[in-house]
């Protein structure tokens, strides 16, 4: 199967966990699009939700023209299950999200959620977090001044390279809340929740793309089907 094929088939066993009446968080990203498609093709087969609490302004944009109803994470009143991929699934469903730039939106909502299910393709499980660039969303203002503290804080974890301002067409990519996105090549990430904490301490840092003691579980696509890990 390929990678696509594998984030298809997760999509689609992660929309099977959805029953009547409930309220999803719907994640970001292509494997969480296959599980909106997934859960609207169950729709029109006469499944019921109250709403879907989309996690980006894409997210958004894709229920909306496939008839998903919508709530905002304030308008929901609870979220019952949120389903959202991830850019690495480490030890104990410990991940790194954020490739879309999303991930703010992501952490309020999943960790409003009763239950946070990851759906993935198989390349994304590793040893040990940090070969993806570890996403971290600043305020603009100021934001070369932030990035230097956030290197010092890297430093300290024996990270020496400077994360990176991510940029798309020659122009800062800009997060659905405005802010800016700094991706850090930690190659490995030997004590998530210390970086974790360490990053949130510094001012101008809006969050990271770490999601620590979130996850549920992972429906993750296979050569041979969808494997269900727990933490
Ligand atoms: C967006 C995310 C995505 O879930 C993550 O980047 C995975 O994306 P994809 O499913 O396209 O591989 O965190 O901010």
């Amino acid at each position: 199967m390929s990678a696509d094929d594998q984030k298809k088939a997760a999509g689609e066993a992660a929309a099977a966990l959805v029953e009547t009446g409930m309220v999803v968080g719907l994640g970001t990203g292509s494997t969480a699009a296959w599980f909106v498609r997934a859960l609207s093709a169950r729709m029109k087969d006469g499944l019921t939700i109250t709403a879907g609490v989309p996690t980006s302004e894409s997210t958004a944009a894709l229920a909306r023209e496939l008839g998903i109803p919508l709530q905002t994470l304030d308008e929901a009143r609870r979220i019952d299950l949120t389903v959202d991929g991830a850019d690495e699934i480490g030890p104990g469903l410990s991940l790194i999200k954020g490739g879309g730039a999303a991930l703010l939106r992501e952490k309020l909502v999943w960790e409003a959620s009763n239950r946070c299910v990851c759906i993935a393709d198989a390349a994304k499980l590793v040893e040990t977090l940090g070969k993806f660039h570890l996403p971290i969303e600043v305020v603009a203002f100021g934001h070369r001044k932030t990035a230097n503290r956030i290197l010092d804080v890297l430093m300290d974890h024996d990270i020496e390279m400077p994360a990176r301002l991510r940029q798309k067409d020659g122009a800062p990519v800009l997060t659905d809340g405005g802010n800016l996105i700094y991706d850090a090549n930690c190659v490995a990430i030997h004590n998530p929740a210390q970086l974790a904490d360490d990053l949130k301490r510094v001012t101008g840092v809006v969050d990271h793309g770490l999601f620590l003691d979130l996850c549920d579980e992972a429906l993750v696509g296979s050569e041979s089907g969808v494997d269900r890990i727990l933490p």
